[in-house]
């Protein structure tokens, strides 16, 4: 079947979430975060997800911009670092990241050729529509599906189902593309066509169901969307 919508994760696969802790610590006055930042933005975002699965699993739903500040506290106390200022920098942050660079023009191939294309996320409609915004990437996007329409984080089925609400079309004519395994993994289970973008050579999460196509970065997914 034809690929006739290109639907991407948000958070590590379009914005590069790492990117608070490291402009973080390069700002003046932050020296402590220097050798630090690394497992902060690692710890962060591990429970950030975690906590999202655990909230799906107890069904106590709250938003992802909840969940993004649990992380944090808890990463943050793991560090040793009590410092409020440094905390509501590092949320700031968050609604201002940049696109991975080969972004902008990997979505405007899909677009010269007429895919329909979208995001589909765990981020509240606020968090998405501030980091599309702040990357400058809003015209090559038809549309920032969020998980707050369903009230249920990733993986679970019914977040995927919003694809084919919104853009009337098949399971198998979706590439879904994430730099999360699980999340690729999910997708391929719905039965997207999935590519895992594995920036940092990761083994393959070992669940029921595998990405068709695994990429080092995002450069080649119109080729893989339309051919
Ligand atoms: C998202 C997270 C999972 O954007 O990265 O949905």
């Amino acid at each position: 079947m034809a690929i006739t919508t290109c639907v991407f994760d948000a958070y590590g696969t379009l914005f590069d979430v790492a990117a608070a802790a490291r402009l973080a610590a390069a700002e003046p006055g932050r020296e402590a975060l220097a050798d630090i930042w690394p497992k902060l933005a690692e710890d962060w975002r591990r429970k950030q997800l975690e906590y999202s699965w655990l909230r799906a699993v107890m069904r106590r739903h709250d938003d992802f911009w909840t969940v993004t500040q649990d992380g944090l506290d808890w990463a943050l106390e793991a560090a040793g670092l009590d410092d409020p200022d440094l905390r509501e920098r590092l949320l700031a942050l968050y609604w201002e990241l940049q696109a991975y660079p080969e972004v902008p023009a990997m979505l405007a191939r899909l677009k010269a050729a007429g895919l329909a294309t979208a995001i589909l996320s765990n981020g509240s409609p606020d968090m998405l529509a501030a980091a599309v915004a702040s990357a400058g990437i809003g015209e090559f996007l038809d549309d920032s599906l969020s998980v707050e329409s369903v009230g249920i984080f990733k993986p679970d089925a019914s977040v995927y189902a919003l694809v084919g609400g919104r853009f009337g079309c098949r399971p198998d004519e979706v590439l879904f593309v994430s730099s999360n395994g699980w999340d690729a993994a999910g997708a391929a289970g719905f039965g997207f066509r999935a590519a895992w973008v594995n920036r940092s050579g990761l083994p393959m999460d070992r669940l029921p169901a595998r990405p068709h196509h695994v990429l080092s970065d995002l450069t080649t997914i119109p080729d893989l969307a339309l051919s």
